[in-house]
């Protein structure tokens, strides 16, 4: 293992290109990762940041197919909306790529091609659903069908959203390709896969010990404890080899040279992940570098930022690819992100409750940074969190308002009116009160050696990832910066002691400079404003913390006496209530829209009637029947006489389905008959019982058939 590696590879999710960016994404995968790679370059490192849109598989043709688009519409469409609402959002990516770029499907055919070359994929025959008139295998959510568990008519192939139920195609009633609208037929097909069962102990090894072939890459008490269990819990459940090609028409072809390889694509999770790479060559081609150090020389750092659904794809089976590969490292890390609930709710893209990256940025703009914040104070690193409109008020106007922008805003204005905008020099030899033991024992030169030791903290947490505790110790930082001044008053002593006063503004002012590189990496675009304020050159991100960290154990001064900062302005403005009230009755509005246009399209069910006891259900006598002849009652339109075989007997009884059944057709159909309904004249006819039908939400009728084995004159209970 490398403590201190020579260069980092960091990757962030690359999301589904069908939908647009909620803050839940925002929290999971990318946030953490820019506060991350924020913090490494600052610190000079070695980094690339890479990701990009994830453009295949069957969640984009699905998108493509309900909006009647092709898939590079739906693609091209969320591709450019996730690149303003990251842009705006200060993700620092070193580059945005596509997965349906030309070299990321030749670096992904590459990959196949070496693992099937080394013989790494075993081949085999499955039986899979096949729509005959679209002339295509169905991936399982192509699939539509009845709920086993439910009964919701509209359940995928691979779950049913209704009841929650995971399902396999072949367990849906009445399955429906939802291409041709067809029965599908089942077929077999051939694919290949990855005998997961074989890496299984050396997986196991290199999660739960961090050794591979003998090499220690990493120690897991460095992995989060939900990551880890995730992985062991899959592990112990034993892994199965797995396909990595689909019967699609729309991914990365298999290599046309493989035989069989004809309308076979790659399987979604095997070239997205890959997409790291081809992104990474892309970048070094954008840029004259080498791309191949970041993914095959053991002194990189390769770090996966990812939410919690992503994690045995990143710590299990990327993994089993690139070892398969063989010129490939192993990720030093996956901190992988818990999910954020909304207001008490889970966030969900088809119920529409979400806040979307994009709408608040438009409605809310110049406040990136109060999100980020606000996000990160709360992000779910080791459990769910949750995000209410509420408390992002109060983060904004309690911390950030009242804490930062007001410690910023007195150290600005005092020096403007004592020292017309210049750092004051000062007597070193002075004291003044300590914001952290509260008494005269403070010194200039012992502050900034315990503002050298916070930073050294906030740091330490970052590298850990405990980007929540980093931004805590931020805001302890200002505190402090709050106490100083509120212990000291120059506003009061500025009269009585004038020289206390220009030490403890000067070192208010190296303070908020420290704050002004050490809050980039949380809130990228207010630092560049306090930057401007101090009159400070612009932070270029590379280097500057250690520089800070190196100044500050020297005692070098962060801000020269004598130095002209601006007149001050505010770095955050308090967020009123109407804004919080209309956001969250936006989201009520969008839900219920959401929930109106389910209810539109879902027939109501009709209630179910009071509870009987078994006692008066015994009370029917339920027969099987046989319908042996059948004709029309004379001006009756609905009603048809029926003459039924009920075994030992044989009944007459007139059934109101004449608009639905013609009499040639019901002759020979086993019925239900409720047979000791009192007898009773319908039109003349003596009607004796009464045949059971299903009635649909339209009023249609069906038999409610028992079966062509049943007897007649089976008893139905
Ligand atoms: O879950 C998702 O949104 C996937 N598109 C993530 C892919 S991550 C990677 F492997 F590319
Ligand atoms: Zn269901």
């Amino acid at each position: 293992m490398n403590i201190s590696p020579e260069r980092y590879l960091v990757t962030s999710a690359l999301p589904y290109a069908n939908g647009p960016l909620h803050i839940g994404h925002l929290a999971g995968a990318y946030l953490s990762a820019d506060v991350y790679v924020r913090f490494l370059r600052l610190m000079g490192k070695d980094v690339v940041y890479v990701c990009g849109s994830d453009e295949h598989g069957a969640a984009i043709t699905i998108k493509a197919l309900k909006e009647g688009k092709n898939p590079q519409e739906i693609i091209d469409k969320y591709h450019d909306l996730f690149k303003v609402a990251f842009e705006k959002m200060g993700i620092s990516f070193d580059i945005y790529h596509r997965t349906s770029a030309e070299i990321h499907h030749e670096t992904s055919q590459e990959f196949f091609q070496t693992l099937y070359d080394k013989g790494e994929f075993i081949e085999q025959e499955s039986e899979q659903y096949y729509d005959e008139e679209a002339k295509q295998f169905l991936a399982d959510r192509y699939i539509i069908g009845t709920c086993p568990k439910c009964g919701h008519d509209g359940a995928y192939g691979d779950q049913c959203e209704k009841c929650g139920s995971a399902l396999s195609p072949t367990e849906l009633i009445d399955p429906k390709s939802t291409i041709s609208g067809s029965k599908p037929v089942i077929r077999t097909t051939k694919h290949w896969y990855l005998p997961l069962d074989k890496y299984e102990s050396w997986l196991t090894e290199w999660i739960s010990t961090g050794y591979k072939d003998g090499e220690h890459l990493h120690d897991p008490n460095d992995w989060k404890n939900h990551v880890l269990g995730q992985c062991k819990s899959w592990l112990e459940g034993g892994l199965q080899p797995r396909a990595m090609t689909r019967d699609l028409d729309w991914g990365v072809d298999v290599p046309q040279e493989i035989e069989g390889a004809e309308g076979k694509k790659l399987y979604v999770w095997m070239d997205a992940p890959i997409g790291y790479v081809s992104a990474t060559k892309q970048w070094a081609l954008d840029n004259g570098k080498d791309w191949k150090p970041y993914w095959q020389d053991k002194d990189t750092a390769l770090i996966h930022f990812i939410g919690k659904d992503n994690i045995v794809f990143h710590c299990l089976i990327f993994p089993a690819i690139l070892n398969a590969h063989g010129d490939y490292i192993m990720p030093l890390n996956v901190p992988a992100n818990q999910f954020v609930n909304l207001e008490g709710d889970k966030l969900s893209t088809s119920r529409n409750w979400a806040v979307w990256v994009n709408e608040y940025v438009e409605e809310l703009p110049g406040k990136e940074d109060e999100l980020r914040y606000h996000m990160i104070k709360n992000m779910p690193e080791q459990k769910d969190s949750e995000f209410t409109w509420k408390g992002y008020q109060d983060s904004v106007n309690n911390e950030l308002v009242n804490n930062l922008a007001n410690f910023v805003n007195r150290v600005v204005v005092l020096t403007n009116k004592y020292y017309e905008g210049a750092v004051p020099e000062y007597d070193e030899n002075l004291d003044f009160i300590s914001p952290s033991t509260q008494d005269y024992d403070g010194y200039h030169d012992g502050e900034m050696l315990q503002l050298h030791d916070d930073l050294q903290d906030l740091n330490e947490f970052l590298r850990k990832f405990e980007f929540r505790a980093g931004l805590r110790k931020l805001m302890e930082i200002s505190s402090q910066g709050n106490q100083l001044l509120q212990f000291n008053e120059p506003w009061k002593q500025i009269k009585e002691d004038p020289e206390q006063v220009k030490v403890v503004m000067n070192l208010a002012l190296q303070y908020i400079s420290a704050m002004s590189v050490a809050m980039a990496p949380f809130m990228p675009f207010t630092a560049d404003k306090l930057r401007a304020l101090l009159n400070l050159p612009e932070l270029t991100g590379i280097g500057e913390l250690d520089q800070v960290l190196q100044d500050l154990a020297e005692g070098e001064m962060l801000i020269p006496a004598g130095h002209k900062i601006n007149k001050s302005s505010h770095l955050f403005t308090r967020i009123d209530d109407n804004v919080i009230e209309a956001q969250v009755q936006k989201l009520h509005d969008a839900k219920a829209a959401s929930a109106a246009a389910v209810e539109a399209e879902t027939p109501a069910m009709e209630p179910i009637k009071d509870t009987i006891q078994f006692d008066d259900f015994t009370k029917m006598d339920i027969r099987v029947a046989e319908i042996i002849s059948a004709q029309k009652v004379k001006k009756a339109d609905k009603l048809l006489q029926l003459e039924l075989n009920m075994g030992g007997e044989q009944r007459t009884v007139v059934s109101g389905i004449a608009e639905h059944y013609s009499p040639e057709e019901i002759i020979g159909q086993k019925v239900s008959l409720l047979a000791n309904l009192a007898p009773r004249k319908l039109r003349g006819v003596m009607s004796q019982g009464m045949i059971l039908m299903a009635e649909d939400s339209d009023g249609k009728l069906t038999f409610v058939d028992p079966g062509k084995d049943a007897e007649p004159g089976s008893i139905i209970r």
